[in-house]
């Protein structure tokens, strides 16, 4: 039987399918990777990406010839960047070392070593509490050598976001997966809890073909807002030194109404 959510007669594992939702997600580039590029060619390799995903900026910094590390915390997402490296070539693969891990606890062998280190895309709220946050930080300076770079990547939600988010649903996109050919409907909810600073954010992807029946994929996160303040506070508490909190990915200067925080730092 073929169909949605079916291969060959075998149904897609949940966690497979929403790796390859988030592909689906970030067809639409959010524009970090001329960043990243150029912070790896200020600091040199070794690099070491923190939530590495399905290696989205991992696997173009180690086509661009640095060593790159890739800690995730979900198999499924480093089998995507697995996959997205072997199709970059036999010198990209070797390049870039994939390790299954918790960004919170994981001490590297190469702990120390590295010459820059990142956090990107809002992968540190998804860590959900303060104290993760700051492990995650910690993890990152236990890593550098001194003198290498720390970069954090943080939306901060404005108050017309925060009021939308109220439990409502709402449709983020219909888009053909290119992988799949299907149609997949994106639709979301989410609800701020101002006492806890978090947004519970719950997704429903809903794949299929017209006239056959549709499957449903749901995922749900807890993301904790962070302020570039506490951001500054956690990372010089870490043992980095703040060099840059920016507003946007071309490093405009941090203000009223920035809608993320990018946080450049330097190992003591
Ligand atoms: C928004 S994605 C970012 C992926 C990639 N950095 C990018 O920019 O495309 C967040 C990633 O964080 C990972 N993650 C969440 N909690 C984690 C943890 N405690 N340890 C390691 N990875 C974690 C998820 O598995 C997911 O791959």
């Amino acid at each position: 039987m073929t169909g949605p959510g079916y291969d060959g007669g075998v149904i897609e594992p949940t966690a497979a399918a929403l790796a390859r939702l988030y592909d689906l997600d970030l067809v639409e580039d959010p524009g970090d990777g001329d960043l990243y590029r150029a912070l790896a060619a200020r600091s040199g390799g070794p690099i070491l990406e923190l939530a590495v995903g399905t290696g989205r900026l991992a696997v173009p910094l180690a086509a661009a010839g640095h060593e790159v590390t890739g800690v995730d915390i979900d198999a499924a997402m480093l089998e995507r960047a697995r996959r997205r490296a072997a199709a970059a070539g036999r010198s990209v693969e070797r390049r870039l070392h994939l390790v299954t891990g918790d960004i919170r606890t994981v001490r590297l062998p190469g702990a120390g070593s590295f010459r820059l280190a990142f956090v990107a895309l809002n992968s540190l709220m998804l860590l959900g509490d303060r104290l993760s946050q700051l492990a995650a930080l910690a993890t990152m300076a236990a890593h550098l050598a001194p003198g290498g770079l720390a970069v954090v990547d943080v939306w901060l939600p404005d108050a017309d976001d925060l009021a939308r988010f109220d439990g409502r649903l709402s449709l983020e996109y219909p888009r053909i997966d290119p992988e799949t050919g299907r149609l997949v409907t994106k639709i979301a909810s989410a609800v701020h809890d101002a006492a806890t600073g978090t947004i519970r954010l719950a997704t429903i992807y809903e794949e299929g073909r017209p006239g056959e029946p549709a499957v449903r994929w749901f995922r749900d996160d807890r993301l904790r807002l962070v302020s570039a303040d506490e951001l500054r506070a956690g990372a010089e508490a870490a043992g980095l030194d703040v060099e840059l909190v920016a507003g946007g990915y071309d490093l405009e200067p941090f203000g009223p109404g920035a809608e993320r925080a990018i946080l450049i730092a330097v190992r003591r």
